[in-house]
Protein backbone atom coordinates (compact mmCIF):
# COMPACT_ATOMS: atom_id res chain seq x y z
CA UNK A 1 0.00 0.00 0.00
CA UNK A 2 0.92 3.55 -0.69
CA UNK A 3 1.88 6.00 1.69
CA UNK A 4 -0.03 9.20 1.72
CA UNK A 5 3.00 10.96 1.00
CA UNK A 6 3.71 8.92 -2.46
CA UNK A 7 0.21 9.26 -2.95
CA UNK A 8 0.86 13.44 -3.41
CA UNK A 9 4.14 12.80 -4.62
CA UNK A 10 6.23 14.31 -1.57
CA UNK A 11 8.68 11.56 -2.01
CA UNK A 12 11.68 13.75 -1.42
CA UNK A 13 13.22 15.23 1.41
CA UNK A 14 14.19 18.58 1.28
CA UNK A 15 17.56 20.75 2.91
CA UNK A 16 15.61 23.79 4.24
CA UNK A 17 17.04 26.83 5.76
CA UNK A 18 13.85 28.98 7.80
CA UNK A 19 15.02 32.49 8.77
CA UNK A 20 12.46 33.97 11.05
CA UNK A 21 13.15 36.30 13.99
CA UNK A 22 9.65 35.89 15.99
CA UNK A 23 10.44 32.67 18.36
CA UNK A 24 7.04 31.59 17.86
CA UNK A 25 6.99 31.58 14.15
CA UNK A 26 10.05 29.96 13.63
CA UNK A 27 9.30 27.13 16.31
CA UNK A 28 6.17 26.55 14.41
CA UNK A 29 8.58 25.99 11.57
CA UNK A 30 10.61 23.93 12.92
CA UNK A 31 8.20 21.72 14.15
CA UNK A 32 6.08 21.09 11.20
CA UNK A 33 9.34 20.60 9.20
CA UNK A 34 11.39 18.53 11.78
CA UNK A 35 13.85 16.31 10.36
CA UNK A 36 11.71 13.38 11.95
CA UNK A 37 8.54 14.17 9.72
CA UNK A 38 10.55 13.43 6.82
CA UNK A 39 9.82 16.60 4.98
CA UNK A 40 13.11 17.61 5.20
CA UNK A 41 16.36 15.78 5.42
CA UNK A 42 18.79 18.69 6.79
CA UNK A 43 16.82 21.65 8.65
CA UNK A 44 18.64 25.10 10.13
CA UNK A 45 17.26 28.04 11.29
CA UNK A 46 18.91 31.54 11.61
CA UNK A 47 16.85 35.05 13.53
CA UNK A 48 19.11 37.23 11.44
CA UNK A 49 20.31 37.83 7.84
CA UNK A 50 23.71 37.71 8.91
CA UNK A 51 22.91 34.72 10.17
CA UNK A 52 21.19 33.08 7.90
CA UNK A 53 24.68 34.00 5.39
CA UNK A 54 26.79 32.65 7.96
CA UNK A 55 24.61 29.03 7.46
CA UNK A 56 24.25 29.47 4.14
CA UNK A 57 27.78 29.81 3.72
CA UNK A 58 28.83 26.41 5.17
CA UNK A 59 25.75 24.41 4.15
CA UNK A 60 23.81 23.06 0.37
CA UNK A 61 20.25 24.45 0.82
CA UNK A 62 17.51 23.72 -1.12
CA UNK A 63 14.93 26.19 -0.34
CA UNK A 64 14.71 29.13 2.21
CA UNK A 65 11.78 29.81 4.28
CA UNK A 66 12.15 33.58 4.76
CA UNK A 67 10.78 36.43 6.71
CA UNK A 68 11.48 39.53 5.14
CA UNK A 69 11.28 42.17 8.24
CA UNK A 70 14.40 40.49 10.34
CA UNK A 71 16.21 42.75 13.10
CA UNK A 72 19.34 43.85 10.67
CA UNK A 73 17.36 43.51 6.73
CA UNK A 74 13.85 45.09 6.32
CA UNK A 75 11.26 44.70 3.66
CA UNK A 76 11.54 43.37 0.35
CA UNK A 77 15.16 44.20 0.28
CA UNK A 78 16.05 41.20 2.36
CA UNK A 79 14.62 38.90 -0.60
CA UNK A 80 16.95 40.93 -3.15
CA UNK A 81 19.97 40.45 -0.67
CA UNK A 82 19.23 36.74 -0.43
CA UNK A 83 18.66 36.64 -4.14
CA UNK A 84 21.80 38.30 -5.48
CA UNK A 85 24.14 36.28 -2.87
CA UNK A 86 22.38 32.76 -3.24
CA UNK A 87 20.32 32.90 -7.24
CA UNK A 88 20.43 29.11 -7.22
CA UNK A 89 18.29 28.50 -4.02
CA UNK A 90 14.39 28.32 -3.71
CA UNK A 91 12.96 30.93 -1.43
CA UNK A 92 9.70 31.39 -0.12
CA UNK A 93 8.42 33.96 1.69
CA UNK A 94 6.56 33.87 5.09
CA UNK A 95 4.46 37.32 5.25
CA UNK A 96 2.87 38.76 8.05
CA UNK A 97 -1.28 37.80 8.27
CA UNK A 98 -2.37 40.89 6.31
CA UNK A 99 0.10 41.14 3.42
CA UNK A 100 -1.11 39.81 0.66
CA UNK A 101 -0.14 42.36 -1.92
CA UNK A 102 3.25 42.15 -0.61
CA UNK A 103 3.22 38.37 -0.90
CA UNK A 104 2.51 38.60 -4.82
CA UNK A 105 4.69 41.34 -4.81
CA UNK A 106 7.61 38.90 -3.99
CA UNK A 107 6.71 36.79 -6.36
CA UNK A 108 7.69 39.40 -9.33
CA UNK A 109 10.47 40.13 -7.15
CA UNK A 110 12.61 36.41 -7.16
CA UNK A 111 10.37 35.00 -4.74
CA UNK A 112 9.35 31.34 -5.69
CA UNK A 113 6.39 31.13 -3.85
CA UNK A 114 5.06 32.76 -0.07
CA UNK A 115 3.05 31.96 2.85
CA UNK A 116 0.64 33.44 4.81
CA UNK A 117 1.32 33.46 8.24
CA UNK A 118 -1.60 31.39 10.35
CA UNK A 119 -2.60 30.42 7.06
CA UNK A 120 -1.38 27.10 6.48
CA UNK A 121 -0.54 23.38 8.02
CA UNK A 122 2.01 21.30 7.57
CA UNK A 123 0.44 19.63 4.23
CA UNK A 124 0.15 22.89 3.40
CA UNK A 125 3.90 24.04 4.20
CA UNK A 126 5.14 20.97 2.64
CA UNK A 127 3.16 21.22 -0.90
CA UNK A 128 4.28 24.57 -1.34
CA UNK A 129 8.22 24.15 -0.86
CA UNK A 130 8.15 21.02 -2.92
CA UNK A 131 6.46 23.48 -5.39
CA UNK A 132 8.72 26.18 -5.04
CA UNK A 133 12.08 24.19 -5.57
CA UNK A 134 10.62 22.82 -8.70
CA UNK A 135 9.54 26.01 -9.89
CA UNK A 136 13.08 27.15 -9.08
CA UNK A 137 14.38 24.27 -11.45
CA UNK A 138 12.32 25.23 -14.16
CA UNK A 139 13.06 28.87 -14.40
CA UNK A 140 16.73 27.27 -14.46
CA UNK A 141 16.03 25.23 -17.31
CA UNK A 142 13.83 28.66 -19.21
CA UNK A 143 16.99 31.04 -18.27
CA UNK A 144 19.71 28.28 -20.00
CA UNK A 145 16.92 27.81 -22.68
CA UNK A 146 16.90 32.11 -22.97
CA UNK A 147 20.79 32.53 -22.60
CA UNK A 148 21.32 29.62 -25.39
CA UNK A 149 18.81 31.44 -27.59
CA UNK A 150 20.04 34.84 -27.40
CA UNK A 151 23.57 33.42 -28.00
CA UNK A 152 22.30 31.91 -31.33
CA UNK A 153 20.61 34.92 -32.00
CA UNK A 154 24.29 36.80 -31.53
CA UNK A 155 25.90 34.61 -33.74
CA UNK A 156 23.27 34.56 -36.54
CA UNK A 157 24.02 38.59 -36.35
CA UNK A 158 27.64 38.26 -36.08
CA UNK A 159 27.55 35.68 -39.16
CA UNK A 160 25.35 38.01 -41.57
CA UNK A 161 27.93 40.86 -40.38
CA UNK A 162 30.35 38.91 -41.92
CA UNK A 163 28.46 37.97 -45.19
CA UNK A 164 28.17 41.88 -45.91
CA UNK A 165 31.71 42.61 -44.65
CA UNK A 166 32.40 39.45 -46.69
CA UNK A 167 30.90 40.35 -50.15
CA UNK A 168 32.28 44.07 -50.33
CA UNK A 169 35.90 43.34 -49.16
CA UNK A 170 36.13 40.73 -51.68
CA UNK A 171 34.96 43.15 -54.23
CA UNK A 172 36.89 46.11 -52.98
CA UNK A 173 40.18 44.34 -51.96
CA UNK A 174 40.79 43.46 -55.04
CA UNK A 175 40.09 46.60 -57.15
CA UNK A 176 42.83 48.30 -54.32
CA UNK A 177 44.91 45.89 -53.85
CA UNK A 178 47.39 46.49 -57.32
CA UNK A 179 46.98 50.40 -57.20
CA UNK A 180 48.22 50.34 -53.06
CA UNK A 181 51.36 48.06 -54.39
CA UNK A 182 51.98 50.22 -57.08
CA UNK A 183 51.83 53.31 -55.04
CA UNK A 184 54.03 51.57 -52.34
CA UNK A 185 56.13 50.94 -55.53
CA UNK A 186 56.61 54.24 -55.99
CA UNK A 187 57.48 55.48 -52.51
CA UNK A 188 60.16 53.46 -52.29
CA UNK A 189 61.55 54.53 -55.70
CA UNK A 190 60.93 58.28 -54.73
CA UNK A 191 62.79 57.97 -51.10
CA UNK A 192 65.83 56.23 -52.94
CA UNK A 193 65.78 58.38 -55.79
CA UNK A 194 65.29 61.67 -54.22
CA UNK A 195 68.17 64.63 -55.01
CA UNK A 196 66.61 66.92 -51.73
CA UNK A 197 66.43 65.21 -49.10
CA UNK A 198 65.61 67.86 -46.54
CA UNK A 199 63.25 66.87 -43.24
CA UNK A 200 60.22 67.96 -44.48
CA UNK A 201 59.89 65.99 -47.93
CA UNK A 202 61.61 63.09 -45.65
CA UNK A 203 58.62 63.64 -43.24
CA UNK A 204 56.13 63.96 -46.14
CA UNK A 205 57.05 60.50 -47.83
CA UNK A 206 57.39 58.64 -44.33
CA UNK A 207 53.51 60.05 -43.76
CA UNK A 208 52.02 58.50 -46.78
CA UNK A 209 54.15 55.26 -46.81
CA UNK A 210 52.41 54.70 -43.70
CA UNK A 211 49.05 55.77 -44.31
CA UNK A 212 49.52 53.50 -47.54
CA UNK A 213 51.04 50.23 -45.35
CA UNK A 214 47.91 50.53 -43.12
CA UNK A 215 45.37 50.67 -46.25
CA UNK A 216 47.68 47.84 -47.21
CA UNK A 217 46.61 45.86 -43.64
CA UNK A 218 43.06 46.75 -43.82
CA UNK A 219 42.76 45.33 -47.67
CA UNK A 220 45.05 42.10 -46.12
CA UNK A 221 42.55 41.56 -42.91
CA UNK A 222 39.26 42.03 -45.44
CA UNK A 223 40.94 39.46 -47.79
CA UNK A 224 40.91 36.95 -44.87
CA UNK A 225 37.93 37.50 -43.35
CA UNK A 226 35.86 37.16 -46.75
CA UNK A 227 38.45 33.83 -47.75
CA UNK A 228 37.95 32.20 -44.14
CA UNK A 229 35.52 29.17 -45.16
CA UNK A 230 38.65 27.37 -46.06
CA UNK A 231 40.87 25.50 -43.65
CA UNK A 232 43.84 23.49 -44.66
CA UNK A 233 43.51 20.85 -41.21
CA UNK A 234 46.11 18.49 -39.82
CA UNK A 235 46.80 16.87 -36.46
CA UNK A 236 49.06 19.50 -34.40
CA UNK A 237 50.16 19.91 -31.41
CA UNK A 238 49.32 23.08 -30.37
CA UNK A 239 52.27 24.26 -28.03
CA UNK A 240 54.05 24.30 -31.89
CA UNK A 241 52.08 26.55 -33.15
CA UNK A 242 51.91 28.94 -29.99
CA UNK A 243 55.98 29.10 -30.14
CA UNK A 244 56.12 29.86 -33.40
CA UNK A 245 53.27 32.77 -32.78
CA UNK A 246 55.48 34.04 -29.79
CA UNK A 247 58.97 33.47 -31.73
CA UNK A 248 57.40 35.97 -34.63
CA UNK A 249 56.37 38.01 -32.27
CA UNK A 250 59.01 38.19 -29.54
CA UNK A 251 60.79 41.75 -31.15
CA UNK A 252 57.47 43.36 -30.35
CA UNK A 253 57.90 42.17 -26.67
CA UNK A 254 61.32 42.49 -26.37
CA UNK A 255 60.87 46.46 -27.24
CA UNK A 256 58.03 46.44 -24.37
CA UNK A 257 60.37 45.16 -22.41
CA UNK A 258 57.43 42.47 -21.85
CA UNK A 259 58.22 39.20 -19.96
CA UNK A 260 57.19 36.35 -21.33
CA UNK A 261 55.45 33.23 -19.39
CA UNK A 262 54.46 29.96 -20.26
CA UNK A 263 52.29 27.44 -18.54
CA UNK A 264 51.64 24.49 -20.86
CA UNK A 265 50.11 21.24 -19.70
CA UNK A 266 52.36 18.32 -20.34
CA UNK A 267 51.30 15.73 -22.65
CA UNK A 268 48.57 17.58 -24.17
CA UNK A 269 46.48 15.98 -27.07
CA UNK A 270 47.29 16.97 -30.67
CA UNK A 271 44.56 18.79 -32.19
CA UNK A 272 43.04 18.57 -35.68
CA UNK A 273 43.58 22.71 -37.03
CA UNK A 274 44.82 24.93 -39.64
CA UNK A 275 48.25 25.57 -37.95
CA UNK A 276 48.90 28.45 -39.75
CA UNK A 277 45.49 30.30 -39.37
CA UNK A 278 45.66 29.20 -35.38
CA UNK A 279 48.88 30.73 -35.51
CA UNK A 280 47.45 34.05 -36.75
CA UNK A 281 45.16 33.86 -33.94
CA UNK A 282 47.88 33.52 -31.54
CA UNK A 283 50.06 36.70 -32.61
CA UNK A 284 46.52 38.83 -33.00
CA UNK A 285 46.00 38.44 -29.32
CA UNK A 286 49.82 38.48 -28.23
CA UNK A 287 49.71 41.88 -30.39
CA UNK A 288 46.42 43.24 -28.44
CA UNK A 289 47.92 41.52 -24.93
CA UNK A 290 51.39 44.20 -26.31
CA UNK A 291 49.34 46.94 -27.12
CA UNK A 292 47.43 46.85 -24.15
CA UNK A 293 50.61 47.40 -21.87
CA UNK A 294 52.26 49.95 -21.13
CA UNK A 295 56.42 49.63 -20.66
CA UNK A 296 57.01 46.51 -18.84
CA UNK A 297 53.98 44.03 -18.39
CA UNK A 298 53.50 40.71 -17.94
CA UNK A 299 52.24 38.07 -20.85
CA UNK A 300 51.40 34.28 -19.94
CA UNK A 301 50.60 31.66 -22.09
CA UNK A 302 48.18 28.85 -20.14
CA UNK A 303 47.35 25.26 -21.97
CA UNK A 304 45.09 22.71 -20.26
CA UNK A 305 42.75 19.95 -21.37
CA UNK A 306 39.72 19.35 -19.93
CA UNK A 307 36.43 17.90 -20.77
CA UNK A 308 33.12 20.05 -20.39
CA UNK A 309 31.63 18.51 -17.37
CA UNK A 310 29.04 19.75 -14.91
CA UNK A 311 32.15 20.29 -12.77
CA UNK A 312 33.92 22.43 -14.95
CA UNK A 313 33.27 25.54 -13.18
CA UNK A 314 35.70 28.10 -15.01
CA UNK A 315 34.11 29.08 -17.06
CA UNK A 316 30.54 29.03 -16.73
CA UNK A 317 29.32 30.70 -20.27
CA UNK A 318 30.55 27.48 -22.02
CA UNK A 319 27.44 25.94 -20.20
CA UNK A 320 24.96 28.04 -22.76
CA UNK A 321 27.35 27.74 -25.41
CA UNK A 322 25.71 26.28 -28.96
CA UNK A 323 29.27 25.25 -30.24
CA UNK A 324 30.95 23.23 -27.24
CA UNK A 325 28.50 20.55 -25.63
CA UNK A 326 28.70 19.10 -22.46
CA UNK A 327 30.70 15.75 -22.49
CA UNK A 328 32.84 17.56 -25.00
CA UNK A 329 36.89 16.66 -24.84
CA UNK A 330 38.56 20.11 -24.95
CA UNK A 331 41.78 22.14 -25.21
CA UNK A 332 41.94 25.54 -23.71
CA UNK A 333 44.27 28.38 -24.32
CA UNK A 334 44.79 31.35 -22.36
CA UNK A 335 46.67 34.57 -23.16
CA UNK A 336 46.13 36.79 -20.12
CA UNK A 337 48.29 40.35 -19.77
CA UNK A 338 48.63 42.64 -17.01
CA UNK A 339 48.15 45.68 -19.53
CA UNK A 340 45.07 48.33 -19.48
CA UNK A 341 41.67 45.70 -19.55
CA UNK A 342 38.84 46.63 -21.46
CA UNK A 343 36.54 48.95 -21.09
CA UNK A 344 33.69 47.38 -19.43
CA UNK A 345 30.92 49.28 -21.48
CA UNK A 346 32.80 48.24 -24.83
CA UNK A 347 33.79 44.46 -24.36
CA UNK A 348 30.45 43.54 -26.34
CA UNK A 349 31.69 45.18 -29.09
CA UNK A 350 35.38 44.37 -29.22
CA UNK A 351 34.81 41.17 -31.82
CA UNK A 352 32.73 43.63 -34.33
CA UNK A 353 34.97 44.62 -37.36
CA UNK A 354 36.79 47.50 -37.57
CA UNK A 355 36.15 47.92 -33.79
CA UNK A 356 39.45 49.48 -32.17
CA UNK A 357 40.40 51.71 -29.20
CA UNK A 358 43.44 52.29 -31.31
CA UNK A 359 42.96 53.97 -34.35
CA UNK A 360 45.54 56.51 -33.86
CA UNK A 361 48.18 54.54 -32.96
CA UNK A 362 47.46 51.95 -36.03
CA UNK A 363 44.77 50.00 -35.06
CA UNK A 364 42.19 48.81 -37.77
CA UNK A 365 39.96 46.82 -35.78
CA UNK A 366 39.83 43.46 -37.37
CA UNK A 367 42.28 41.27 -35.48
CA UNK A 368 39.81 39.82 -33.41
CA UNK A 369 36.83 39.47 -36.00
CA UNK A 370 39.52 37.75 -37.74
CA UNK A 371 40.73 35.74 -35.18
CA UNK A 372 36.98 34.94 -33.93
CA UNK A 373 36.30 33.86 -37.62
CA UNK A 374 38.90 31.62 -37.51
CA UNK A 375 37.85 29.64 -34.33
CA UNK A 376 34.47 29.58 -35.47
CA UNK A 377 35.24 27.65 -38.61
CA UNK A 378 37.11 25.07 -35.99
CA UNK A 379 34.22 24.98 -34.14
CA UNK A 380 35.66 26.40 -31.00
CA UNK A 381 34.86 29.21 -28.41
CA UNK A 382 36.86 32.51 -28.06
CA UNK A 383 36.08 35.46 -25.91
CA UNK A 384 37.90 37.88 -23.88
CA UNK A 385 37.15 38.77 -19.99
CA UNK A 386 39.12 41.32 -17.57
CA UNK A 387 41.06 40.11 -14.98
CA UNK A 388 41.58 40.94 -11.49
CA UNK A 389 43.29 43.05 -10.74
CA UNK A 390 44.10 44.01 -13.95
CA UNK A 391 44.69 43.30 -17.54
CA UNK A 392 42.38 41.38 -19.74
CA UNK A 393 42.64 37.24 -20.63
CA UNK A 394 41.78 36.28 -24.74
CA UNK A 395 40.13 32.41 -23.86
CA UNK A 396 39.80 30.02 -26.59
CA UNK A 397 38.41 26.64 -26.81
CA UNK A 398 38.90 24.01 -29.32
CA UNK A 399 37.44 20.95 -29.17
CA UNK A 400 39.67 17.33 -29.22
CA UNK A 401 37.61 15.63 -31.86
N1 LIG B 1 44.40 42.40 -24.35
C1 LIG B 1 43.62 43.48 -24.50
N2 LIG B 1 43.56 44.42 -23.52
C2 LIG B 1 42.78 45.52 -23.64
N3 LIG B 1 41.99 45.77 -24.72
C3 LIG B 1 41.99 44.86 -25.72
C4 LIG B 1 42.79 43.69 -25.67
N4 LIG B 1 42.57 42.99 -26.80
C5 LIG B 1 41.68 43.69 -27.52
N5 LIG B 1 41.34 44.83 -26.89
C6 LIG B 1 40.37 45.85 -27.36
O1 LIG B 1 39.67 45.33 -28.46
C7 LIG B 1 39.82 46.19 -29.60
C8 LIG B 1 39.73 45.38 -30.86
O2 LIG B 1 40.85 44.53 -31.01
P1 LIG B 1 41.30 44.08 -32.47
O3 LIG B 1 42.46 43.19 -32.35
O4 LIG B 1 40.10 43.56 -33.20
O5 LIG B 1 41.67 45.45 -33.16
P2 LIG B 1 42.94 46.38 -32.92
O6 LIG B 1 43.97 45.66 -32.13
O7 LIG B 1 42.45 47.66 -32.37
O8 LIG B 1 43.42 46.59 -34.42
P3 LIG B 1 44.09 45.48 -35.40
O9 LIG B 1 43.13 45.31 -36.51
O10 LIG B 1 45.36 46.10 -35.79
O11 LIG B 1 44.26 44.23 -34.62
C9 LIG B 1 41.15 46.88 -29.35
O12 LIG B 1 41.23 48.11 -30.05
C10 LIG B 1 41.11 47.10 -27.84
O13 LIG B 1 40.28 48.19 -27.52
MG1 LIG C 1 44.56 43.69 -32.69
Amino acid sequence: MRTKDEIIGFTKSLRVLIVEDTAVDRRLLESMLSESSGVTSFLRSADSFKKAIVLLEKHNFEVVVLDLNLPDSQGIETLYALREKYPDVAVVVNTGAYEDDLGIQTLSSGAQDFLVKGKYNAYFLNKVLHYALERKRVEKVLENAYAQLKETQDQLIQSEKFKVVGTLATGVAHEVKNPLATILYGITFLSEHLKNKDEKTVTVLTTVKDAVNHANKVIVNLLDLSSGTYLKKAKQNLHESIDKAVSLTRYQLEQKHISLHKEFELDIPNLEIDSTKIEQVIINLILNAGHSMADGGMLTIRTESSILSDDFKKYPRLFTSSIIKRGQKIVLLEIEDNGCGILKEKIKNIFDPFFTSRRATGGVGLGLSVSKNIIDLHNGEIFMENISPQGAKAVIILPIE
